[in-house]
């Protein structure tokens, strides 16, 4: 049975096929690239053309371009990228010399991990977050590892990449010094950073809360101040808290301060009929190694007066009543004359 296509019909038909295919497979593999290549910026990047050895000529394409940065192709079709910089960057594909292509790969650029600037905020005696910053900027994802050694061996600190940071529960303060890990790992290598850390000396409370400033009644030159405890402090009977309370008028430039134990005091030398300003701050009672906490945000607060005891509104009377009101002496004589008069009858 003589088939649909013959001849030189069904040959061209198979080879349009070919072609469309061919197209088709190029298109997929342009838009979805399989492959990530890391390199490091100033040096020079190869790219391999697949992982089969190439012996036809091969094309390189950056970006759907022709223009490539400053480049060479080695006989086994690579691509050798001399001192790149981040103009290099892009989607790279290779086609043999009929347009086929043969592989496609991104090329990403930046620097290893350099060392980290560390530091620590521990605001009561159970709690550790180390922080840091970067000293290379490396244009690459990082990914960290963070460890940290009592006494007793490493446990983790627990990473958050985004805010790089690492928290610890549960430090064990009466070990004199920690050690902590830092290691950051990116496509192109590796650094840790080791800290030594005294928690001790690190140890500052939050600042307290809830700070309020009241006028003392009858009292002109006192106020009574008082706050409470940061809520980041627990056990206050393990760890009692000293605090010390500043004040000074409003626009005077020394503060008075004083301490104490408890969450309230009332200050007695403040000066009458001025605004106060007025912050607390805490720090541990028992180890003065540690440090005292910020300032709270300033309370402003004025002294008694006796003016300040609640007036009337001050607003005109209504017209109706002005005429009883009339200050005119002879009116209100008469009225007053008049009223004993009718006492009288
Ligand atoms: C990069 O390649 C050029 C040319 O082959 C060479 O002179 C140079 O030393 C290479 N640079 C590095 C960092 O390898
Ligand atoms: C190539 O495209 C990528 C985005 O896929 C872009 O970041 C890069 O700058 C482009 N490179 C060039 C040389 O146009
Ligand atoms: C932390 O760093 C020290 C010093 O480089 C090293 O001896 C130790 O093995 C590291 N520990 C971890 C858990 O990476
Ligand atoms: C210690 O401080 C941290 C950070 O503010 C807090 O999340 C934690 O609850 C505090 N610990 C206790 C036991 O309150």
């Amino acid at each position: 049975m003589p088939g649909l296509l013959s001849g030189p019909v069904s040959l061209t038909v198979i080879f349009l096929l070919t072609w469309l295919i061919r197209r088709s497979c190029a298109q997929i593999w342009t838009d979805e690239v399989s492959d990530m290549q890391y390199g490091r910026l100033g040096a020079n990047v190869t790219l391999a053309c697949g992982k089969a050895k190439i012996r036809t000529p091969v094309v390189w394409h950056l970006n759907h371009s022709a223009a490539l940065p400053w480049h060479q192709v080695t006989s086994d079709g690579s691509l050798v990228l001399h001192h790149v910089d981040h103009s290099a960057e892009g989607v790279y594909v290779c086609h043999d010399n009929q347009g086929l292509l043969l592989h496609s790969v991104r090329l990403r650029l930046g620097h290893p991990p350099g060392l980290l600037s560390i530091s620590c905020q521990v605001p009561n005696h159970t709690h550790v977050r180390c922080s840091w910053v970067d000293s290379v900027k490396t244009f690459l994802p990082p990914q960290y590892i963070a460890s940290f050694r009592n006494g007793q061996g490493w446990k983790p600190c627990v990473v958050d990449v985004i805010h790089k940071h690492c928290d610890i529960e549960d430090s064990t303060f009466w070990q004199p010094t920690h050690t902590l890990n830092v290691t950051e790992v990116n496509a192109l290598g590796s650094q840790t950073t080791v800290v030594w850390l005294r928690l001790q000396e690190l140890l500052k409370p939050d600042p307290p809360e809830s700070l309020k400033v009241e006028e003392v009644e009858s009292h002109p030159k006192r106020l009574s101040i008082s706050w409470k405890h940061p809520s980041s402090w627990p056990r206050r009977d393990a760890f009692p808290l000293i605090f010390q309370i500043r004040y000074r008028p409003k626009g005077s430039e020394y503060w008075s301060d004083v301490y104490s134990e408890d969450s309230s005091i009332v200050i007695f030398d403040a000066l009458a009929g001025h605004v106060h300003q007025v912050q607390v701050r805490a720090r541990d009672e028992v180890n003065s190694d540690t440090q005292w906490s910020e300032w709270t945000p300033v309370s402003l607060a004025r002294t008694w007066q006796v003016s300040t005891t609640p007036d009337p509104p001050e607003e005109p009377p209504p017209p109706e009543y002005i005429f009883p009101f009339n200050p005119d002496p002879e009116t209100s004589t008469m009225r007053t004359h008049s009223e004993s008069t009718l006492l009288i009858g």
